[in-house]
């Protein structure tokens, strides 16, 4: 059984752990703290409990899931693993120490990709231990739920790289597509500009907040409209995002909406924060505008 290391315990690289056990591989999710790492471990055991309560999983599965997923504090451990996943926090400087910590353990024929959802994978690849074995493979959250995986190669990612992950990628029962290392890959680069847009909307007082949602929820057929979706995502992470596709094309096309600055300025940052678009602090979400 191979082995899969997850380096950042949070809502990204939990649910990369889980799928990752369900799929019969062993993990080991790594945070900065030993705590981190079990507290992540105990959200996915939460998450296969309520899987075992609604029948879809047996408790066999959970328990041989859970017993395979070995939280620890640090990198060092990861020195038998065949693909290490970073899905720490979305910081080149933060990505780039983990990078060099894990290069110091990590095996000769061994794969390190990146979650990243934005920084490009050839300029993140300089600080991996080696290009050609490093490439972005990015989920979709809630990663149990989203059935695709982005695959992403830097300039130097040799095709074995590719085929690797894909590999893995399949095993868990998602679907990939391939991207080229362009901002903001496939998804984000259509996705963020949609939810940009519904900020200009508001802030230009085109309808209101739960107009909006409500017309691209029932007119489009999406599971959320725009402004829960930009909640829930993080409105700090649809920003970042939405100035590296602004920045990496140069094109106005992408600039920010200033409601959606000054949200992020605030410190309103969506779900995560109890506050963005929506007031998530009781027990229904209540509009702010
Ligand atoms: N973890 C695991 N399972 C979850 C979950 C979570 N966090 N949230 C919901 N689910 C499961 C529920 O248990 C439920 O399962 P069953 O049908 O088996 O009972 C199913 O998903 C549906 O959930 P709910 O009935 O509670 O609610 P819903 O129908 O509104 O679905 C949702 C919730 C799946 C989140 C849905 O609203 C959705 O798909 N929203 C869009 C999500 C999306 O677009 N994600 C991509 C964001 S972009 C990104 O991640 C990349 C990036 O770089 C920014």
């Amino acid at each position: 059984m191979q082995t899969i290391g997850v380096i950042g315990a949070g809502q990204m690289g939990a649910g990369i752990a889980q799928v990752s056990a369900q799929a019969g591989f062993r993990v080991i999710l790594a945070d900065v703290a030993l705590d981190r790492a079990e507290a992540g471990k105990a959200g996915i055991a939460k998450a296969l409990a309520r899987l075992v309560e609604k029948e879809k999983i047996a408790e066999d599965d959970r328990d041989a899931a859970l017993a395979s997923i070995e939280p620890v504090g640090s990198v060092a451990a990861m020195g038998d693993c065949a693909l290490v996943i970073e899905a720490a926090t979305e910081r080149e400087a933060i990505k780039r120490a983990i990078f060099a910590d894990v290069g110091k353990v990590l095996g000769a024929d061994a794969i390190l990709a990146s979650n990243t959802s934005s920084i490009p994978i050839t300029r993140l690849a300089q600080a991996a231990p080696d290009p050609a074995r490093f490439m972005g493979v990015h989920f979709f959250n809630p990663v149990p739920v989203m059935g695709l995986i982005e695959l992403i190669r830097g300039l130097a990612t040799a095709d074995a790289t590719v085929a690797a992950v894909e590999d893995y990628a399949k095993a868990l029962g998602k679907q990939v597509v391939r991207a080229n290392d362009a901002p903001g890959f496939i998804v984000n680069r259509v996705l963020m500009p949609m939810l940009n847009e519904a900020c200009f909307a508001l802030g230009e007082g085109v309808a209101t907040m739960q107009d909006i949602d409500l017309a691209c929820q029932l007119g489009l057929n999406h599971p959320m409209g725009p402004l829960t979706l930009a909640d829930f995502i993080g409105l700090d992470t649809c920003l970042e995002i939405t100035r590296v596709l602004f920045e990496g094309t140069g094109d106005p096309k992408f600039r920010p909406a200033p409601l959606l600055v000054k949200y992020v300025e605030a410190g309103w940052f969506g779900r995560k924060a109890k506050r963005g678009f929506y007031d998530y602090s009781g027990a229904v979400p209540v509009p702010t505008r």
